[in-house]
C-alpha cells in the first residue's frame, strides 16, 4: 500500500516485480474492498450521513471552517489516505452541516504533482460514494485564457478537455470493477445541467451575474504553469481555463453515477502574448487571490448546498 505511487526501477524484473509495479502504477490497491473498509472507518466513527461531498480548491478551504457539528478526520487517521503536501492545503476530511445541510469535504486534495496516480488522487471520490455522496461539488483556482475573465471571477464549468488522458493517463485505467461503473463510461454529460443552473441562479440573486462565466477547464500534470506557446495551443482548442486538478475527479465521480459540478475561481490571467507586460503566474498570487475570494465562493457553496438538498435530494426521498 505504501508503495502505491511511482514504479521504481530495478535491473532484474522478474514476472512478479512486474506486476506488482502494474499493480502500484495502476494504484490497483485501492480495491472496492480497501475503499469500504476506508468509508465504514468514517461511517463509524460520525453520525452524519451526507449526501453531497465537496472539494475544496487552493486558498479556499476556509470553506470547511463554515461547517457545524463537525466530525473532522486529519488525513494521516484515515487508513489507506495520503497526505496533502501543498502549501495552502490543509489535509482534513470534514464532517458536518453547511446551511443545515450534512456534507463531508475534503479540506485539501491529492494533486498529481504531488507524485500520486491519478486513481489515488481522486480515490477520495469513490470514499464519498460508498458513504452514500451523490453530488459531488468541487472547485479549483485556475489561470484565466478566455480574454473575458478577469480574476477573482467565477468560471463555471460546463465541460473540460482531458488532456491527461489523451496521454494516456486516466484514474479509471488498469482493471476496472463494475461495483464503481462501466468499463467504457460516457462523458459528455459529466458537468450537471440542472447544478448549473442552481448555481447561476444564486450568483444572480447575490447581484454577482457580472462575476461569472461557464466555461471549458484543463487539467495539466503540473506543477510548471505553462509556457506561451502552451497557452495559446489550449486557447486554439478551446480552453477558458486550466489548472492542476478536478477532472480525474470528475471522471471518477461520473463513473460511479455521482452527479458533479464545479467551478473555478480565476486567479490570474494566462498570457498569450510573449511580449506581455503581466506578471508570470505564481503560486503566491494563486493563494492570495483565493484567499481574497474566498468569502464569495464559500457564499456560492454554501447557497448551493441547501439548494441542492432541497430541489434535488429531497424531491428522491
Ligand atoms: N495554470 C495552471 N494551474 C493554475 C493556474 C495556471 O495559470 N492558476 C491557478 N492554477
Amino acid at each position: 500500500m505504501e508503495n502505491c505511487g511511482i514504479v521504481t526501477k530495478k535491473n532484474n524484473f522478474n514476472r512478479n516485480d512486474i506486476e506488482n509495479n502494474i499493480n502500484e502504477f495502476y494504484c490497483d490497491d485501492y480495491s472496492y474492498e480497501t475503499i469500504k473498509e476506508i468509508a465504514d472507518f468514517l461511517l463509524e466513527k460520525t453520525q452524519l450521513r451526507p449526501k453531497i461531498g465537496i472539494i475544496c480548491g487552493s486558498g479556499l478551504n476556509s470553506l470547511a471552517d463554515r461547517l457545524e457539528n463537525t466530525d473532522a478526520f486529519p488525513y494521516e487517521e484515515i487508513p489507506y489516505f495520503p497526505i496533502s503536501t501543498v502549501e495552502g492545503h490543509v489535509g482534513r476530511m470534514v464532517f458536518g452541516y453547511l446551511n443545515g445541510v450534512p456534507v463531508m469535504c475534503m479540506q485539501g486534495r491529492f494533486h498529481y504533482y504531488e507524485g500520486y496516480p491519478l486513481a489515488k488522487c481522486s480515490m477520495p471520490v469513490r470514499v464519498m460514494k460508498l458513504v452514500g455522496v451523490t453530488h459531488l461539488l468541487a472547485t479549483n483556482a485556475a489561470g484565466g485564457l478566455n480574454p473575458k475573465f478577469k480574476v477573482g471571477d467565477i468560471m463555471i464549468v460546463r465541460d473540460h478537455i482531458n488532456m491527461m488522458g489523451f496521454a494516456g493517463n486516466s484514474p479509471l485505467q488498469g482493471p476496472n470493477d463494475s461495483r464503481f461503473g462501466p468499463r467504457f463510461p460516457p462523458m459528455a454529460k459529466a458537468y450537471s445541467k440542472d447544478l448549473i443552473k442552481i448555481c447561476k441562479r444564486i450568483i444572480k440573486d447575490m447581484g454577482s451575474e457580472n462575476d461569472v462565466h461557464e466555461g471549458v477547464y484543463t487539467c495539466l500534470g503540473g506543477p510548471n504553469y505553462e509556457t506561451v506557446a502552451e497557452l495559446k495551443m489550449l486557447r486554439t482548442i478551446g480552453v477558458d481555463a486550466v489548472g492542476m486538478s478536478t477532472v480525474h475527479e470528475v471522471l471518477t465521480a461520473k463513473h460511479c453515477d455521482i452527479t458533479a459540478f464545479a467551478f473555478s475561481l480565476i486567479t490570474n490571467k494566462c498570457s498569450l502574448d510573449y511580449d506581455s507586460s503581466d506578471e508570470e503566474a505564481n503560486h503566491e498570487e494563486v493563494v492570495s487571490v483565493g484567499q481574497s475570494r474566498q468569502e464569495f465562493c464559500g457564499d456560492v457553496i454554501y447557497q448551493m448546498v441547501r439548494a441542492i438538498h432541497d430541489e434535488e435530494i429531497a424531491k428522491d426521498n
